[in-house]
């Protein structure tokens, strides 16, 4: 048996933030009202010359020297993102350049929130089936290029930011470590709910996110909640056993609500939310890196990630770290 190994976790954020009283100055809005509906405090904004791939690549150095690795070791990179630097070529090749790494392969996929739960799914089943031994997952956004800062329900909850996964396949006898399972699911009735109002096949320019809050608030608990059910179904673990969860950093009430449905300890949930805000594919793997990097999340911790975004896509994950 083949398993996908953790070996390294990195992450990068942009220097520039922007607090909810910024925010204040721009839109009709408050850091009491953010705060209470969101839980977000500041969020991270990159500079106009920063792209995609430069936070992406920043995440994936990061993530390489954590593992100890050289680029070169890398057979395969999977950079999930809804904001790509160009239409086409993949950001992922760009990230790929900027390694220096000529063989494998590189390519974007596309999620929207759920990105990164697809593409650590992705790079699983693609070690697990010996095509690639050293795969880097990457999540990476600049969601401020997409939003209407003039619309205060929109503007106030997103940020950007970039983070990365080394995986490694392991074929070890009696291996405890690596990623135990991936759910997956998507319902495209509710494409509309969340979407970015624009694109190269229906305008030609990409235009901005918009969203029905509520909508997307009344399915996401009950979603992610069944996806994370299923991952406990498949393993034999549950609530109590996880020593780690590491939502998709999207709202602080609906992260709250997950946990208070699944019946796991507030101490066990990872929270960024309040300083990223929701950096959609990003939030997940910068996530991650937080909770390592602070000593939290330790090797053979059992940590459960969970996402729900546009699509509506959503997924859960169980990796023995
Ligand atoms: N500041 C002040 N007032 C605001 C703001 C703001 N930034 N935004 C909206 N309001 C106002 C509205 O205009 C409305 O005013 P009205 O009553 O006079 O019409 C009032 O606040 C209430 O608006 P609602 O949209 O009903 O507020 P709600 O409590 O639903 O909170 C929110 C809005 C935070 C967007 C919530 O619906 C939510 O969290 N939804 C989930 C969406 C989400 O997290 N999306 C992220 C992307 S999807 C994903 O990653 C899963």
């Amino acid at each position: 048996v083949i398993r996908s190994v953790v070996r390294g976790v990195g992450a990068y954020l942009p220097a520039r933030t922007l607090t909810n009283a910024d925010l204040a100055l721009m839109v009709d809005t408050s850091d009491e009202w953010i705060v209470q509906r969101t839980g977000i405090r500041e969020r991270h904004v990159a500079a106009d010359t920063e792209l995609t791939s430069d936070l992406a690549l920043a995440a994936a150095r990061a993530a390489l020297a954590n593992a100890g690795m050289e680029p070169g070791e890398i057979d395969l990179i999977i950079l999930a993102t809804s904001t790509p630097d160009n239409t086409f070529p993949a950001t992922a090749v760009s990230v790929q350049a900027g390694l220096g790494i000529t063989h494998g392969a590189a390519f974007d996929l596309q999620a929207v929130c759920s990105g990164f739960v697809f593409a650590l799914a992705t790079a699983d089943n693609f070690i697990k089936s010996g095509a690639y031994k050293r795969v880097l997952v990457i999540g990476a956004e600049t969601f401020s290029r997409i939003l209407d800062w003039s619309d205060r329900t929109t503007c106030v909850l997103f940020g950007d930011g970039a983070g990365a996964l080394v995986l490694e396949a392991s074929e070890s006898e009696g291996e405890q470590r690596g990623v135990l399972t991936t759910h997956l699911r998507s319902d495209g009735r509710h494409k509309n709910k969340l979407y970015v109002d624009g694109g190269v096949s229906s305008t030609k320019t990409v235009g901005y996110l918009r969203m029905e809050g509520r909508e997307v608030f009344r399915h996401a608990v009950g979603m992610i909640a069944d996806v994370i059910d299923d991952a406990f179904k498949a393993t034999g673990e549950n609530a109590g056993s996880i020593d780690w969860f590491v939502p998709h950093q999207a709202n602080r009430r609906i992260i709250d609500a997950s946990a208070v449905k699944l019946g796991i300890a507030p101490e066990k949930v990872v929270i960024t939310v309040d300083k990223h805000g929701n950096t959609s594919a990003a939030s997940i793997p910068l996530a991650l890196a937080a909770a390592h990097e602070d000593g939290r999340i330790k090797t053979g911790d059992l940590v459960l990630i969970e996402a729900m975004g546009g699509g509506f896509t959503w997924g859960s994950a169980l990796i023995r770290w």
